[in-house]
């Protein structure tokens, strides 16, 4: 079970701390409290994952075993590469037969069997440079981008739910049949065309609150299972 370490903290550093006022801003406080305190963070530490956001991708797959059998996979949003680690895994990617394409507009330490793109996703080049680095279509196309915060909620939610839309449409025009697609979005936030689109090309449409998602976070996730492929619902509206 991909739980966290509730109460037994393995990395022998104590739950509960608090940080000392001192010049630090309250909300800056809280904020280096709740991390150090996270149990999620310290067992991504433990574990050798890059962030919390590891326990995610894991926690989904528990579930809904999107990871298994992927051989070609494409993470968006991808820095610092938590989830990029957890693909190169599963897929055995190496840097000799690359696997996996990640792209971030932030910088991201290299990662073996992974080729990072620091790039904007939408860029017009994006979808292009990310199949090319895979040699292939995908099996899995995962996105947790989520738009850099203005302080304003309404609009930061917009931009994320248009990175989420952006990340549907890319995965339908390259993912392989059967292949999967999972994005992060928000609650009550995903556009209905959006969501029958996605039950046009996919089998199964459904979103998800993993345990690791911060209950105060708005954040969810929209998985997308079973790609039945273009060719197939093509015909299908063809016939009527
Ligand atoms: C929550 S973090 C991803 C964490 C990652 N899944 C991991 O496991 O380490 C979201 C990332 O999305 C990236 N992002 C947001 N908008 C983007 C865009 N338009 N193009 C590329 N990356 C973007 C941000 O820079 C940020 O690093």
């Amino acid at each position: 079970m991909t739980k966290p370490p509730v109460g037994s903290n393995r990395t022998g550093r104590k739950l509960g701390q608090k940080v000392k006022k001192g010049k630090l801003k309250a909300s800056s406080r809280r904020w280096i409290e709740r991390h150090i305190n996270d149990p999620y963070v310290q067992r991504a530490k433990l574990e050798g994952y890059r962030a919390r956001a590891a326990f995610k991708l894991l926690e989904i797959d528990e579930k809904h075993q999107i990871l298994k059998g992927a051989r070609r996979i494409i993470d968006l949003g991808a820095a610092p590469g938590s989830w990029s680690q957890i693909a190169a895994k599963v897929t055995g990617s190496t840097d000799d037969d690359i696997r996996v394409a990640a792209i971030d507009f932030l910088e991201m330490a290299p990662l073996p069997g992974v080729r990072i793109l620091q790039l904007d996703f939408l860029d017009p080049e994006a979808p292009r440079l990310l199949v090319e680095a895979i040699g292939g279509a995908p099996d899995l196309v995962v996105s947790d981008m989520a738009a850099p915060t203005t302080g304003h909620q309404k609009t930061d939610h917009l931009r994320t739910m248009h990175l989420c839309e952006v990340a549907a449409y890319f995965a339908v025009e390259v993912l392989r049949e059967g292949g999967h697609f999972l994005a992060k979005t928000f609650q009550g936030g995903t556009e209905r065309d959006l969501l029958n689109m996605l039950k046009q090309y996919f089998r199964q449409v459904i979103h998800i609150k993993p345990g690791a998602s911060r209950s105060e976070s708005v954040e969810m996730f929209l998985l997308a299972k079973g790609f039945k492929g273009r060719t197939t619902v093509a015909d299908a509206e063809e016939e009527g």
